[in-house]
Order: structure tokens, then sequence, then C-alpha cells
């Protein structure tokens, strides 16, 4: 059975580098012999070098929660997947709503997905719709955003793909409801199906699916077992090593 994925998407946070660190060591010293799951941090761009540096050693990977598209050049501001996976780094979060809410269609989430896989990296790719309808028509907003998303995506790199589904209206503290996780459960195997007609069956069954959105010490367990998500993007509860740590023993028992 494969490891669970427990990634945490630190966003905008925290603003000072002593909390960075302090934050991270915390978490890193908790995960310390926890097995049988993938724990990854997102930091903002100007940690990921001290992140790395201070990963060493343990068991939490860093990712990156954005990258450019283009590969390098004339792009003020831009970061991009080269630099990233040059400084070691294996995985980056492409798609994020709060991205896509800032201008990132899904022709430029393809386009970040199709150079971060050239640049070498793992992608987590977010999708969710920002409405949830009682018709499922909701479906048809996953399924279009994965078909324009991996427009072009190889095959073979498969095994570089995980989904985060996230429904935008259980994200943050503004969310209104969190999603079931028979909800999850129904959507994932949406996901799944979808994924199989773009990668094939065998393939869709292996990416990692994982649920976000207020997901937290209370709610993991049910979503790792009651929803058979292969994992969870945490937003807040990434910033709390107290709550984070509580998320990733919940991981390792299910
Ligand atoms: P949240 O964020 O856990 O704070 O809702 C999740 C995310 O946006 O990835």
């Amino acid at each position: 059975m494969s490891n669970k994925i427990i990634a945490g998407n630190w966003k905008m946070n925290p603003v000072t580098l002593k909390d960075v660190k302090a934050t991270f060591t915390e978490i890193k010293r908790s995960v310390g012999s926890v097995r049988g799951v993938s724990v990854l941090i997102c930091p903002p761009f100007v940690y990921l070098p001290e992140l790395k540096r201070l990963s060493l050693g343990g068991k939490v990977e860093i990712g990156a929660q954005d990258a450019h598209f283009v590969d390098q050049g004339a792009q003020t501001g831009g970061v991009s997947a080269y630099m990233i996976r040059d400084l070691g780094i294996k995985t980056v979060i492409i798609g994020h709503s709060e991205r896509r809410a800032g201008g990132d269609t899904d022709e430029i989430v393809n386009k970040k997905i199709l150079t971060a896989l050239t640049a070498g990296l793992r992608v987590i790719l977010c999708i969710g719709e920002a409405v949830r309808d009682d018709k499922c028509h909701y479906l048809n907003t996953l399924q279009e955003q994965l078909e324009k998303d991996l427009i072009g995506f190889p095959i073979k790199l498969a095994d570089r793909l995980i989904i985060a589904y996230e429904p935008v209206w259980a994200i943050g503290k503004n969310a209104t409801r969190v999603e079931t996780p028979d909800g999850f459960l129904h959507n994932k195997i949406f996901i799944r199906k979808v994924l199989a007609g773009i990668v094939g069956r065998k393939k869709a069954l292996s990416v990692p699916v994982l649920y976000g959105g207020s997901a937290n010490a209370t709610n993991a367990g049910d979503f790792l077992s009651v929803g058979q998500a292969d994992g969870l993007l945490v937003g807040r509860d990434s910033l709390n090593p107290k709550n984070f740590a509580e998320i990733i023993k919940i991981a390792s028992k299910s």
C-alpha cells in the first residue's frame, strides 16, 4: 500500500524567517519516525532554500506553491520551475484556486504543468468547483478543468501527477462549510474516471487524489478512511505544528 500524502500549503505565511524556521523545525521533529506517510511542506518561494537546507536528514519534503510556465527570461517576479528543481525540490503545486482567482486560466495552468514536468518536477494539480449545485453540474467543472489542464500530458509521466480536489467553498477561514468524506469519495471516483480518459485506466488508478479545504485534525481520519483520500492538502492547520503533527499521526494509522 502506498504512503498517504500529507501536504502543507503555507500560502503567504509566516512573515518572518524566525517563525518559518521555528514552525518547520517543530514539524520536522514531530514527524520523526512516523511511518506510512509522505509529508510535504510548501512554503513561500523566498523560504525554499532555507527550508530545503533545514529539511536535510529528515523526513519532511519541501515543495513549491507555483512555478512559471516560461522556463526563464523577462518575467518580472516570476519563478521558474527550473530554478525550483535546481534547489533540489521535486514537487510543485499548480492551479491552486487562489492562483486561479489571480488570473491563472486553464490554459496557463496547462502550460505551467507541462513546463514543470519538463523541468523534472512532480505536480500537485489543484482542481475544484466554486459553487456546489444539487444537480451535480459542478462535475462538469471538474471534468473541464482536468481535460483542459492536462492537454498534452505525457502519459508516461503519470507517476508524477497528484490531484488535489479542493472545493473552493470549503477553503480558508471564510469557508461556508466543509466537504463530507462521502462527498469526497464520490468526487474522487469521478476524477479517476475522467483521468482514465486522459492517461488510461491503469495509470489513472495510481494517481493519488488528495482532499483539501479546511482539512484538520478533527476531520482528517474520516477523509482518509471513509473518504478513501490518498492524502490531504492542508492550509491553516499546516501552520500549527501541533495540529499538523496530529494529522500526520492519524494518516500513519489509516
Ligand atoms: P485550508 O486551505 O486548509 O486553510 O482551507 C487549503 C488550501 O487552500 O490548500
